[in-house]
């Protein structure tokens, strides 16, 4: 795992945006995994303006998203489909049918989960592998005791990750309590990854994501087994190595 600490969350998002970029530039057809959350929208921003100015362009790229909330259609506000069109897709020449985000309100989950796979089978893999990190030690929703082999399918969230993201919901509205991921074998099987984390509550969890044991009590410390893994950190969620 290569560890950079940058000063503060702008410079996390600039550091990020710029090893996209560069992927990009050096292969222009290159295959992203993206990740939701807070964590990547000032990186999403750098994209978009490196876009308007013309510095990189988004034609040939595919993308593929960890996640998505089960129960939730598309145009839902809260869904991760939702999410990308907002922060990202709208707002760069990627073609509409090169992003792809698990189908959360599929009738049949077990079988999108599966396709899912085939379809990045399909595109050659990930080439690069975007990720943030709940304060749990997920990534994607690969909550923890996710089998470090897994693959695309349904997960349950857990009480705390619930929690976590009942901010992004209006209060009464539904939550959802399950969700389509990508495995942690998904996931590692990408041939670069690249984890963002800000802020002083992730700084517990960073620990035991790069100092802890492999385990998947936490399960971003799979990334320890990736040969190209890069951790952007600020200097708060740096603060407990
Ligand atoms: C969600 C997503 C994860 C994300 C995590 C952290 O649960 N499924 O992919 O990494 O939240 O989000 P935040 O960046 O808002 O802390």
């Amino acid at each position: 795992m290569q560890i950079v600490i940058q000063p503060d969350a702008q410079a996390v998002a600039r550091y990020g945006a710029a090893a996209i970029i560069r992927q990009i530039r050096q292969h222009p057809a290159s295959v992203l995994g993206l990740a939701t959350g807070a964590t990547p929208i000032l990186l999403y921003q750098q994209l978009i303006t490196a876009y308007q100015h013309g510095e990189v362009s988004f034609q040939a790229v595919k993308t593929f998203n960890l996640d998505e909330y089960i129960g939730l259609a598309a145009t839902h506000p809260q869904s991760y489909r939702y999410f990308m069109q907002h922060h990202l897709f709208n707002h760069i020449d990627i073609q509409p049918e090169n992003t792809a985000v698990p189908e959360g309100d599929a009738a049949d989950p077990l079988l999108a989960c599966e396709q899912y796979e085939q379809k990045i089978m399909a595109a050659g893999g990930i080439d690069l592998q975007l990720l943030g990190i709940g304060r749990n030690g997920h990534i994607g929703f690969n909550e923890p005791s996710s089998g470090l082999r897994s693959r695309t399918r349904v997960k349950t969230l857990t009480q705390q990750t619930i929690a976590d993201n009942a901010r992004f919901f209006a209060p009464g509205e539904y939550q959802p309590h399950l969700s389509i991921t990508m495995g942690i074998g998904t996931i590692l099987d990408a041939r670069k990854v690249l984890l963002l984390a800000t802020g002083k509550a992730k700084a517990k969890v960073v620990k035991a994501m790069i100092e802890g044991p492999l385990s998947a009590s936490c399960p971003a410390s799979a990334l320890q087994l990736h040969q190209q893994a890069t951790v952007v950190l600020d200097e708060e969620a740096a603060s407990d190595l």
